[in-house]
């Protein structure tokens, strides 16, 4: 499951302005300097805050944005850097900066274009335009495509990422230029990408340790959205390919996966089809944190530990009495995982996505909220 992508397809692309131009024809004209700068004035009412933001701390927490005003809630105390995936907000902007922390866009491109070098070109001049237009501190490339090992694409991916953070870092000192990785370098999703060459050509990668049953399902049962050895697994094989844990900041979710069950039975095993081969892919529909935790009260089972997984479920049967296996990740689990992060010396922690969790302000919801939030902090 694409989840990145599948947020994206809300976001304002990079569009190129439309200008009527004399003479009476239309023209598509990319304006590839300057496209905004007019009107580019710093908009934060201290002007020191629209400079870019240099420097690292010792822990990345490195954090996914998709959109609304709940960015005003998060734990600032924590956060280095905020990922747009929804529209630019100058208020975040300003605040971020006068946190320290940094606001970096988020990049995507068709492969199949980028094969041509001056495309690629193109694609950065843009990408570090809209960077500096809206003082921003970097970019985070999420490619989730598929890739064959040698292709074309392969190359040119592997060029992308490395001309990207090149023109990034001289362009805007001090910026930031990361890459979106499957939770396991073994052609996850069929995306066989160089990543000892991608890691060492940008700052650091974001592992998705996430979706972790797309390639999985020896048998159609549900199961967790991203087990903890299975995880951890993952780092190990990124680490035994040459790449340093510094490179590597650890995604973990804040959301889960709501299976349908055919039948569950009293072992908690949710079956999801009559016949093992083949599994229906993805019979799943991601929920945020937030709904999970209201779903608590009418749930059959209350919150169940799976120790295998080590990640939290819970059982309920909906209006029409189908039963459901909700599989998702909680302050128990992202501890542990947390802990493996320190204890490893990767580079820090992040989330897909910030905007999971439930800011309305009631008691019960808040302490569930900074309690997700204090379990990024490494004990
Ligand atoms: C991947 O990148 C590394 C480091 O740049 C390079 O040594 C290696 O040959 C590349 N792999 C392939 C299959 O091209
Ligand atoms: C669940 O029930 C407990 C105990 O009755 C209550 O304190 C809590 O507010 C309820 N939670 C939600 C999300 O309704
Ligand atoms: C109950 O079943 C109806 C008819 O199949 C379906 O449209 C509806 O979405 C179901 N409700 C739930 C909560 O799954």
């Amino acid at each position: 499951m694409q989840t990145h992508a599948r947020a994206k397809k809300s976001v304002r692309g990079g569009a190129l302005p439309l200008l009527l131009l004399p003479g009476g024809g239309l023209h598509l004209i990319a304006i590839f300097l300057h496209w905004g700068l007019a009107s580019g004035a710093c908009p934060c009412q201290d002007p020191d805050l629209c400079a870019p933001i240099s420097g690292a701390r010792d822990f990345e927490v490195f954090v996914f944005d998709v959109g609304g005003k709940t960015w005003r809630y998060y734990d600032w105390s924590q956060i280095t850097t905020v990922v747009i995936f929804g529209k630019y907000d100058p208020e975040l902007l300003c605040y971020a900066h006068s946190k320290g922390s940094r606001i970096v866009l988020n990049g995507d491109i068709s492969l199949k274009k980028i094969t041509d070098p001056s495309v690629r070109a193109i694609w950065i001049r843009q990408k570090i335009d809209e960077a500096k237009e809206q003082y921003m501190d970097g970019i985070n490339i999420d490619i989730e495509q598929r890739v064959k090992k040698r292709s074309a694409k392969y190359y040119a991916l592997t060029a992308l990422v490395k001309e990207t953070t090149e023109a990034f870092h001289k362009e805007i000192p001090g910026s930031q230029v990361t890459f979106d990785v499957a939770w396991s370098p073994e052609c996850i999703d069929h995306r066989c990408y160089n990543y000892s060459a991608i890691a060492s050509s940008c700052d650091f990668l974001f592992v998705m340790s996430y979706d972790e049953q797309n390639q999985m399902w020896p048998y159609c049962v549900a199961a967790a959205n991203a087990p903890y050895k299975q995880t951890i697994a993952g780092y190990d094989n990124y680490i035994r390919m040459g790449i340093k844990p510094k490179k590597l900041v650890m995604g973990v979710p804040w959301y889960g996966y709501d299976y349908t069950c055919l039948r569950l039975s009293e072992a908690h095993v949710c079956s999801l089809a009559k016949i093992p081969f083949p599994c229906p892919k993805a019979p799943a529909l991601q929920v945020p944190y937030r709904t999970i935790m209201n779903r608590e009260n009418s749930s059959l089972s209350g919150i169940l530990w799976n120790e295998e997984y080590k990640s939290p479920y819970l059982e309920y049967q909906d209006s029409n009495g189908t039963f459901h296996q909700l599989w998702f990740d909680n302050p128990k689990s992202i501890s542990l995982k947390a802990a493996y992060v320190k204890e490893r010396g990767l580079r820090g922690i992040g989330m897909w996505n910030a905007d999971c969790l439930d800011y309305s302000g009631g008691s019960v919801s808040q302490e569930q909220t900074e309690a997700m939030w204090e379990a990024l902090r490494p004990k």
